[in-house]
């Protein structure tokens, strides 16, 4: 028996006027993976990410989540089906504490949350050291730990799958490489992970497969050896493909 995809995409298509942001793409990421997207600057990870979460709506193609198509369905209808988003809408409060915010998105985010869903949640908790500051406020923690209070806002749902865009965005390198390995442990406890970064160490350190989009298209996909050892995606970094 062929197991279902996690999420995948087909043909999916978006258009901001004259630029098409997403044009045909085929993404296919397996239950258990950690699938790092790459690509340059407007390449459209970040819309990709909005279309699998429901924040845009495609003009073509289709959206699966474990096999149903999700494509007409509102965000939070997707939410319920065990996707896991790090968008707008899971900004922490920064006056509330940290177990105020993780309240809110526990009930915002009313995936069914099932027992492996809720000792990924907990674990993650105590991985991002946040269970000992419970009633500190959001706005006392350090930026790369306000970064990990919003995945564990995610997490709070019960997905099954997230889809992460820059986690790692102005942490130092070994806060970066805190995030993986943590990322890493969640994934060995069933979670599905999408994650957009730039920082080819932390690819490096957590993708199973990486898929590179260039110009709204998948340009390449392979493991992080036969991605780093492409000419051609060195090329498109460098602007001369
Ligand atoms: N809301 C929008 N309205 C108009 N154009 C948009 C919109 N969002 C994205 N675009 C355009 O679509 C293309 C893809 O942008 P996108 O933000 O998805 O790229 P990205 O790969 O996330 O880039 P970055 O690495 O800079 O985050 C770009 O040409 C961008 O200008
Ligand atoms: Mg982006």
């Amino acid at each position: 028996m062929k197991m279902q995809p996690a999420i995948s995409t087909v043909n999916l298509t978006k258009r901001f006027g004259g630029v098409i942001a997403t044009d045909g793409v085929d993404l296919s990421v397996s239950s258990g993976e950690i699938r790092c997207i790459i690509g340059p600057n407007g390449a459209g990870k970040s819309t990709l990410f909005a279309l699998l979460c429901g924040i845009h709506a495609p003009d073509g193609g289709e959206i699966l989540l474990g096999g149903r198509d999700v494509t007409r369905l509102p965000a939070f209808r997707r939410v319920r089906l065990g996707l896991g988003l790090t968008f707008q809408t899971n900004r922490a409060y920064h006056n509330l504490t940290i177990a105020q915010n993780l309240e809110i998105a526990r009930r915002r985010n009313s995936a069914r949350v099932d027992s492996d869903a809720l000792r990924r949640y907990q674990h993650a908790i105590g991985l991002f050291e946040l269970d000992q500051l419970t009633d500190l406020p959001a706005r006392a923690l350090p930026h790369h730990q306000l970064q990990w209070l919003e995945i564990a806002m995610v997490l709070a749902g019960g997905p099954d799958v997230i889809l992460l865009d820059e986690p790692t965005a102005g942490m130092s390198p070994e806060e970066t490489m805190q995030t993986a390995s943590v990322l890493r442990t969640l994934n060995g406890m069933g979670l599905t992970i999408v994650v957009v970064e730039h920082d080819i160490a932390f690819v490096r350190e957590i993708a199973h497969r990486v898929t590179v989009l260039h110009e709204g298209r998948i340009f390449a996909e392979g493991s992080v050896a036969e991605i780093t050892a492409h000419e051609d995606v060195r090329n498109i970094y460098l602007g001369r493909a």
